[in-house]
Order: C-alpha cells, then sequence, then structure tokens
C-alpha cells in the first residue's frame, strides 16, 4: 500500500487515560483510541503513526520529523493546547492538514481551558465527543487529503 501517512500526536498526561478522571475523559486508554483511529485510517489507505510525549520539546521535535513525510497532523496537545506557543510554531511550519483535538469540550470547562494557541493553526478543531473525536478527526484528514487530490 503506498498511502499517506497521517501523524497521531497526544500531549500531556494523555498516557492516563483510562485512570485519569475517567468522568471527563472517559475509562478507554490511549492504546483503545490508537486502535480506534487506525481502523479508520486503514479504512481510507492512510498510514497512522502516533507518538505521546509529558515534554513540549518532545512533540515540537515530532512536528519537525513530519515535515515532508506526512500528509496530516491530528493533534491532542492535553493542556499545552492553551499555552503552547512553540507547538504553535511548529504546526505553522508543518505543510498538510492539522485537526485539533480534544475528549472533552474545552469551552464548556474552566476559563483557562477557552483559549488554544494552536488553534489559528489548525484546519479545524472536533472537541467534545470523547473517544468518538479520534475517528472524526482520522475521517476529517481522510476527506481533506481526497479533496486535496481532486
Ligand atoms: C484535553 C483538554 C485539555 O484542556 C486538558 O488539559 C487535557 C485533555 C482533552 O482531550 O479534552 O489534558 O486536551
Amino acid at each position: 500500500m503506498s498511502g499517506p501517512r497521517v501523524l497521531l500526536l497526544s500531549g500531556p498526561n494523555l498516557n492516563l487515560l483510562g485512570e485519569r478522571e475517567p468522568a471527563i475523559y472517559g475509562t478507554a486508554t490511549l492504546d483503545d483510541h490508537v486502535a480506534a483511529a487506525r481502523a479508520v485510517a486503514e479504512e481510507h489507505g492512510i498510514f497512522l503513526d502516533h507518538t505521546q510525549s509529558n515534554r513540549e520539546s518532545d512533540l515540537v521535535e515530532a512536528i519537525q520529523a513530519a515535515r515532508g513525510r506526512c500528509r496530516g497532523i491530528v493533534i491532542n496537545a492535553g493542556a499545552f493546547t492553551h499555552y503552547a506557543w512553540s507547538i504553535a510554531d511548529a504546526l505553522s511550519a508543518f505543510d498538510g492538514v492539522v485537526v485539533e483535538l480534544h475528549l472533552s469540550n474545552p469551552n464548556a470547562r474552566e476559563p483557562w481551558r477557552h483559549t488554544s494557541v494552536i488553534a489559528p493553526v489548525c484546519q479545524g478543531t472536533i472537541a467534545g465527543f470523547g473517544g468518538l473525536g479520534y475517528q472524526l478527526a482520522i475521517l476529517a484528514v481522510a476527506r481533506m487529503l481526497e479533496k486535496t487530490a481532486l
């Protein structure tokens, strides 16, 4: 198969999904979400890479490494969403589709979560649909890539 490669990026504390605040984030683990995302990716002939890190610099480096290699990025940047300008800059330098993803709806939560510094450099945002968001985000990237191929 010679389909496009897409990077799924998971930020800080998402490694704790399944145990972390299940009333907000659900009981599925990050591995469960990656598997669901990968199944949708495969249906669309997309190779899905996944990286999780609690370090801002690792996420910046993963985005840089995706340049010229991946056609799209789906990013749940966790709390970095709200203040990590280095991630916004790295995404800005990435030439492809970028989808911001959240399990919860940050706009319906504490005021400090209402700002996303990465939203302005993303094609769009999927938030508030729990684990379904992983599948929706991959579908969005697949559709955007199909559109650009036309
Ligand atoms: C989150 C929302 C963020 O505000 C929070 O810091 C997270 C998870 C989400 O997926 O709902 O770590 O990105």
